[in-house]
């Protein structure tokens, strides 16, 4: 339960067996980025490691990675090991997004990825300080490891999570509360608290390849459609999955009224409009993505967004 590891029925085996290994990958280095940060207070980096290294399906930094290998030529100007850390970067954006996400004053939940979530375990000020650590870190990392990329990959992801990004889409989450919300309206809060930050994903992986702007513009907006169908996915997932499942607590948004297009239109519609999105997105990549076999598996990747049971 709450695994990271995803065995869609649609992927071919070597496929899987790619994402299992750059699973793994991602896992490792994160556990040797966090605990090799000095002068850290004990709880708080146990705060950190209870929701860094806790499973989850780690489909961000994937995608950083597989968009860098798909458009990666003699041009690259960064190493592997440069864009695994900008990968890494990105998850510990994500995991501190969801910390935050489940505290009291947010969404008030008790479990995440399987286990009690970070405040529960830890307790609120603690959870809220694990948050603003990992945040912090991700920044210097991307500095640090960044090379020439780095003011470009610091730009966009602070973009994502910025006020007029992540962090925004979930003031407008919180607000729309209860309230009479259009389909419209959801869209905007979906692209900007989960779609800005999976397409800046595509994006820093593109911009780890030095490619066009062009691309990189392209490959950003096919990341947005992807990320809709990521969260439509989500909220799917909420009314038709189940808590052992998902690994988090199933039915939250219809307890806390939130503004889903499976609220505003019922369950069918809002399959098929995610759907919509999601090959919208696919089209995008194909657009913009070079014919390479490594393209066809970020497809195929990209395609679990919203093929997915957890
Ligand atoms: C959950 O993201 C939060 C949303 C944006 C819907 P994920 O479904 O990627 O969560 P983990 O990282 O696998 O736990
Ligand atoms: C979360 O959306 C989006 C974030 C920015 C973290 P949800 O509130 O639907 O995510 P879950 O369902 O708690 O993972
Ligand atoms: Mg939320
Ligand atoms: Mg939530
Ligand atoms: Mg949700």
């Amino acid at each position: 339960m709450g695994s990271g590891e995803l065995q869609p029925n649609t992927m071919s085996s070597s496929i899987q067996q790619e994402m299992e290994r750059d699973r793994k990958r991602v896992e490792k280095n994160l556990a040797v980025l966090l605990n090799g940060q000095k002068g850290i207070p004990a709880r708080l980096k146990s705060a950190m490691n209870h929701s860094l290294l806790s499973g989850g399906k780690r489909l961000r930094p994937i995608l950083v990675l597989w968009t860098f290998g798909a458009l990666s030529n003699s041009k690259n100007v960064v190493s592997a090991e440069s864009a695994l850390n900008a990968a890494c970067a990105v998850e510990m954006l994500h995991t501190y997004s969801l910390i935050h996400d489940d505290l009291p004053a947010m969404d008030d939940d008790v479990l995440r990825r399987g286990r009690p979530t970070c405040h529960i375990e830890f307790d609120e000020a603690t959870a809220i300080l694990a948050g603003d650590g990992l945040q912090a870190l991700a920044f210097t990392l991307l500095a640090q490891n960044g090379g020439p990329a780095a003011g470009p990959l610091v730009q966009c992801l602070g973009h994502a999570v910025g006020p007029a990004g992540m962090v925004g889409g979930q003031q407008d989450d919180l607000d729309s509360e209860g309230q009479d919300v259009d389909a419209r309206l959801v869209r905007k809060i979906h692209l900007n608290k989960t779609a800005a930050l999976l397409a800046a994903s595509l994006q820093a992986g593109a911009i780890l390849a030095n490619a066009s702007d062009e691309t990189v513009q392209g490959l950003y907006e096919a990341g947005l459609q992807l990320g809709l169908a990521f969260q439509g996915a989500d909220d799917v997932l909420d009314v038709t999955g189940t808590t052992e499942q998902l690994g988090k607590s199933a039915g939250k948004d219809e307890a806390a009224d939130k503004a889903t297009w499976v609220r505003i239109e019922g369950l069918e519609e809002a399959r098929v409009r995610t759907a919509r999105y999601g090959n919208n997105g696919l089209q995008g990549l194909q657009n913009h993505l070079p014919k390479v076999p490594a393209s066809e598996h970020l497809m195929a990747l990209a395609s679990l967004m919203w093929n997915r049971d957890h």
